[in-house]
């Protein structure tokens, strides 16, 4: 069975201060709700800058929020001015990395060939990549988005073992529905979703697939989110605005 895993990108907002001061809410509000960390696993992916602080509270106060980066450099080290390694981040504790963000994608032209080097630099790190994926507008009026969104489940995740994408976690994230306040009705979301567990049951068999975590993305809120992991194949969410507020977050974790 798969733990639902509720993973809060904050994008680029909340400097090292204000990171300390959401998890400290967003520990207090989970412990207030009385949530149950074994129905699904919280963690936040702050900025780089954060990271340190946030990596401080969290492991020194052993609260139960996991926490993770949003990108991570595709080498191991060396003269790549500005670049974070998969080492780095495994230090200072991180136990995901998202990589190949619709963001990234776009903002600064991410190959799917870039995010399986990513990818594999940070399961060679021993942490655990959150692999992005999801159609823009245009393709999903084609009627493309399925086949559109497996070809890059197979460039995202090309070489890897069952053994590594039993492990990882693929994040849906239709681009048209990311901040826009327009989410995929909960149909949308297991169509692809389930796709794309069949695609990875065709490629590295039934039993990897069936382990894989995959999570829907794109204007989740506490209002909308128990109808979307009501479906099969939904096994969390990537969330982005909603993840910035503690309460609202807290009651995303607390869908059940
Ligand atoms: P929103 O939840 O703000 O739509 O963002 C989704 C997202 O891109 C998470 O990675």
């Amino acid at each position: 069975t798969r733990t639902p895993l509720m993973a809060g990108n904050w994008k680029s907002n909340l400097n090292h201060q204000e990171a300390v001061v959401l998890v400290q809410k967003l520990a207090w509000t989970l412990s207030d709700k009385k949530h149950d960390h074994a129905r699904s696993e919280v963690v936040v992916i702050p900025p780089f800058t954060d990271l340190r602080s946030v990596q401080t509270l969290i492991d020194g106060d052993k609260l139960p929020i996991g926490y993770g980066a949003q990108d991570v450099s595709a080498h191991d080290g060396g003269a790549y001015t500005g670049e974070i390694s998969a080492a780095m981040l495994a230090k200072l504790g991180c136990s995901y990395v998202v990589v190949g963000h619709s963001e990234r994608r776009e903002y600064h032209a991410e190959s799917d060939q870039l995010v399986n080097e990513k990818a594999a630099k940070t399961l060679a790190a021993g942490m655990t990549p959150i692999v992005c994926v999801g159609e823009g507008l245009e393709v999903r009026q084609a009627g493309e988005h399925v086949a559109y969104t497996l070809a890059q489940v197979d460039g995202s995740l090309a070489g890897f073992t069952a053994e590594q994408v039993a492990g990882l976690v693929i994040a849906y994230e239709p681009v048209w529905a990311i901040g826009t306040g327009e989410v995929a009705t909960p149909e949308d979301a297991q169509e692809v979703c389930a796709a794309i567990r069949g695609r990875l049951g065709e490629t590295w068999g039934t039993e990897a697939a069936d382990q894989t975590r995959i999570l829907y993305g794109g204007s989740v809120k506490a209002a909308n989110v128990a109808a979307i992991m009501a479906k099969p194949d939904v096994d969390g969410a990537l969330v982005g605005g909603a993840s910035l507020v503690a309460e609202e977050f807290a009651g995303i974790a607390r869908f059940y």
